[in-house]
């Protein structure tokens, strides 16, 4: 290395994102580079603790005066960089990173109702969310009530009670993919008062920020789309610091009254008090960390999400449309597609972009999707979506098996439906893939 001063300045790196496009902020807002060896990729912080500086430094930390770490369950610097990344992308104030979706679903509802109370949701959603509110949320006495049109504002009106704390809905929902009308739901939730939960899973927030049409907090199972290699599983919650709290004339005690006297996460922090409630009453005393090898894993995989997306959707888009003219196919639901009713939504609200998690159902109802689902060789049968590979799964004898038959008609779930995840390998492998499955 030469001593020699270079005869100009030499540019300091950039730190702070705001303000460049989603392509760059996806790689590298969060960052931080490591000081002791200019190590360029963050390094894993696999650290349980923090040593504290003094007796002094440990008490200011616990008693919240500035930002020194405290313990992994609360806060790690890998989880952070994840969590910048994704309230940058998302536009929210704060994210906090937890170990799954359902961790992110579970404690972003919680810090809202408690027993007692009660959330509306729009009828579609992940069946697994909908087996967590029927099952765990009923034993902690939090009830949910659905609506089924979320276009009827009298039907909104009719399920929404002085009761209600939360109102939660998808943005593209599976596997129907029959997409939402968040900027109508989000309407719906300011009249009231209440403040609205989008999970943003299936779109990404490169196809719709739920923020900017009105939602209050947005949530994810990172282990789809954010990360997009299937690896690991990892949930994040968005705080977008627009609700207002005091406004409102429903009581969030977690976020607006402080213990024995002391001043509340609202009184402390305005832009961030529902992240700081979740954050430090919920996500900390429950205990769903994220592991900072997952949070590793999880912003390396953010790095590359809109060159995913790009292709998950053009490939979704093919594929719907040539399985559509397939004489072996009864029909697809895929919102991209002019037939579909969700199309005119799809164009107005998500750019003509409705992911790449749909159905199409085959001739012969069950029978016919065994046969099918047994000749995939290159789509693999598996329950998950969102990560590279394509996927597919019979719902009615799987992820809705559980359910009523008078549950899954109404949502659609008849026997010869398959949830397609598709992924980013050669369309054409893909469709010939499909087309020898369907014909066997
Ligand atoms: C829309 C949606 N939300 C939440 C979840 C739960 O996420 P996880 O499996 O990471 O707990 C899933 C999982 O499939 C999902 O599809």
């Amino acid at each position: 290395m030469s001593d020699a001063q270079p005869d100009h300045e030499v540019a300091a790196p950039e730190y702070d994102w705001d303000g460049y496009s989603f392509d760059t902020r996806q790689v590298h807002a969060g960052e931080y580079e490591d000081t002791v060896s200019g190590a360029r990729v963050t390094p894993i912080a696999m650290t349980a603790g923090y040593r504290f500086d003094s007796f002094d430094d440990a008490r200011g930390r616990f008693s919240g005066e500035g930002d020194g770490l405290i313990y992994s369950r609360q806060r790690n610097p890998s989880g952070s960089v994840a969590e910048k990344r994704i309230a940058s992308l998302e536009g929210g104030t704060e994210a906090i990173v937890v170990a799954s979706g359902q961790a992110a679903i579970t404690a972003a509802l919680l810090s809202l109702a408690q027993a007692g109370d009660h959330i509306v949701s729009t009828a579609s959603i992940y069946s697994g969310t909908r087996i967590l509110f029927a099952r765990s949320f009923a034993r902690f006495g939090v009830t949910v009530d659905y609506v089924w049109d979320e276009s009827d504002d009298a039907e909104w009106d009719r399920v929404i009670t002085p009761a209600t704390k939360a109102i939660f809905s998808e943005t593209i929902p599976n596997p129907k993919n029959d997409i939402v009308d968040i900027a109508q739901v989000s309407r719906v939730a300011r009249r009231h008062g209440i403040p609205f939960v989008v999970d943003n899973t299936v779109a990404s927030p490169f196809l719709i920020r739920p923020i900017e049409h009105g939602a209050d907090v947005v949530v994810h199972s990172a282990t789809k789309f954010l990360s997009g290699h299937g690896a690991a599983l990892s949930g994040v919650i968005v705080d977008g610091g627009t609700f207002d709290w005091a406004g409102s004339d429903r009581t969030y005690p977690l976020i607006e009254h402080g213990v024995g006297g002391g001043p509340s996460f609202l009184d402390r922090f305005p832009t961030t008090a529902y992240a700081r409630a979740t954050r430090e009453a919920v996500v900390n005393d429950i205990g769903p960390a994220l592991s900072p090898f997952n949070s590793f894993l999880l912003h390396q995989g953010i790095e590359t999400l809109s060159l995913r997306m790009e292709r998950h959707l053009s490939n979704s888009l093919t594929i719907a449309a040539w399985l559509e003219q397939h004489p072996r196919v009864e029909s697809v639901d895929y919102a991209g597609l002019p037939g579909n009713p969700a199309f005119a939504l799809a164009q107005d609200l998500y750019g003509g972009r409705s992911g790449s998690v749909f159905s199409v159902t085959v001739k012969g109802g069950e029978a016919g999707a065994r046969r099918f689902l047994d000749s995939l060789r290159v789509i693999s049968r598996m329950t998950n979506i969102g990560d590279v590979r394509s996927m597919a799964l019979h719902p009615a004898t799987t992820t809705h098996i559980s359910f009523s038959q008078e549950l899954r008609d109404r949502l659609g779930i008849s026997p010869g439906l398959i949830r397609l995840s598709i992924g980013i390998e050669d369309v054409n492998d893909l469709i010939a893939d499909l087309d020898a499955a369907l014909l066997a």
